[in-house]
């Protein structure tokens, strides 16, 4: 089959694990998706910046428009509104498939990417937008689909779970664990959208949309973040039993939609108060499936970029199949072990 070109728009923290990946295991993806996956180009601000070893430098290229005129999936990792929202949306009018771990974009202007997205009939997928590695975008999209979502509540951010949690246990400065959190990769290029609650309250908005089938903005979302939580505010919810989490809370009540995010003291023997250092946790409530946990790491480039691979194989497939949706499923092609006779 011919080789579907990926291009990887970004390598930064998440950039460069999808690279990596991509690179590593594409004999793997090969067999997964049904045709070679090849790394067309990567598109960066600055392509003279020294890069992780795993980064193949003749890929890199600074001219965006010609990588995504020559590439059957663009992966968005960059970040921001703009250049992301033009290049997404040019490679969906050419009826590319596109990847993108950007929520700040999809919370913003979501609605114009997924109707250029139906009117190409070409695929979006973001899975890595919402909670890094867990699975969450898909169940609420797909899997529940057939159900009534009634409440979705969880820790979202890893950043600030970080902060709260180190500054907790360890008894951590603020500003020292802000950064910190910086230099492990979790924190946003402009870490106040983290502690700010903004990327919280954008991955609200979007599991709000999928599940409620309403359009949800981020300027629905009533957002308060931690900046204004003392280190005396997290002892005296030690002294009662309680920690801190920034939690994000979507719920369709009699009134309408309800969402918000903010500051919550939590029973130390709740769940959602031992969701340590940057993982994530996200309850889903559902009229029939009843109450649904999803758990895992939030933040960070290896984790994320599982998520964004698992998003790029799934289209791939979709266009190594003619754009016809999923090809035959991998069952048909597993090896045949033997039973044990126990
Ligand atoms: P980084 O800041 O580490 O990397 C951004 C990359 O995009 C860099 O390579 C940069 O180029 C490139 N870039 C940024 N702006 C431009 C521009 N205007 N033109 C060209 N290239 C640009 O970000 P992350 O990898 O942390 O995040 C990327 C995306 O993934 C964001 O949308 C973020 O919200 C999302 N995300 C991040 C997670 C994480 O844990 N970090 C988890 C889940 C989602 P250069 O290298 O030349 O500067
Ligand atoms: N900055 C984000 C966080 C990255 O800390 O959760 C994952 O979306």
């Amino acid at each position: 089959s011919a080789p579907v070109k990926i291009a990887v728009l970004g390598c930064g923290t998440v950039g460069t694990q999808v690279v990596r990946l991509l690179l590593e295991q594409a004999s793997d993806l090969a067999a997964r998706v049904g045709a070679p996956v090849e790394l067309s180009g990567i598109y960066v601000r600055d392509t003279t910046t020294p890069r992780d070893a795993a980064v193949p430098v003749d890929a890199l290229t600074s001219d965006a428009q010609a990588l995504v005129d020559s590439s059957d999936v663009v992966v968005e990792v960059m970040g921001g509104i703009e250049p992301a929202r033009t290049l997404i949306l040019r490679a969906l009018e050419r009826g590319s498939a596109v990847v993108t771990a950007n929520k700040a974009l999809l919370a913003q202007g979501g609605a114009e990417l997924y109707e250029a997205a139906d009117a190409a009939g070409a695929d979006l997928y973001y899975e890595a937008a919402v909670a890094g590695a867990i699975p969450i975008v898909r169940p609420v999209r797909e899997s529940l689909a057939g159900d009534r979502v009634t409440r979705i509540l969880g820790v979202v951010n890893g950043t600030t779970n970080y902060v709260l949690d180190e500054m907790t246990t360890k008894g951590l400065d603020y500003d020292a664990v802000v950064a910190e959190a910086q230099r492990l990769g979790y924190a946003e290029a402009d870490p106040t959208a983290d502690v700010g609650g903004h990327d919280a309250a954008a991955k609200a908005a979007i599991l709000a949309s999928l599940a409620f089938h309403q359009r949800v903005g981020i300027d629905d979302v009533y957002c308060e973040g931690i900046t204004a939580v003392t280190a005396d505010d997290i002892a005296a919810a030690t002294e009662t039993g309680r920690v801190i989490k920034l939690l994000a809370v979507a719920e369709q009540t009699d009134a309408g939609v309800s969402v918000r995010v903010h500051p919550t003291l939590v029973p130390r023997d709740h769940p959602l108060a031992g969701v340590r250092g940057a993982f994530n946790a996200v309850f889903v409530e559902a009229e029939a499936a009843g109450e649904l946990m999803f758990y895992g790491q939030g933040a960070g480039g290896v984790p994320t970029a599982s998520a964004v691979l698992g998003d790029i194989v799934s289209v791939a497939r979709h266009k190594a199949g003619g754009g016809k949706g999923p090809r035959e499923s991998n069952y048909a092609r597993l090896e045949v072990l033997p039973m044990s006779a126990a």
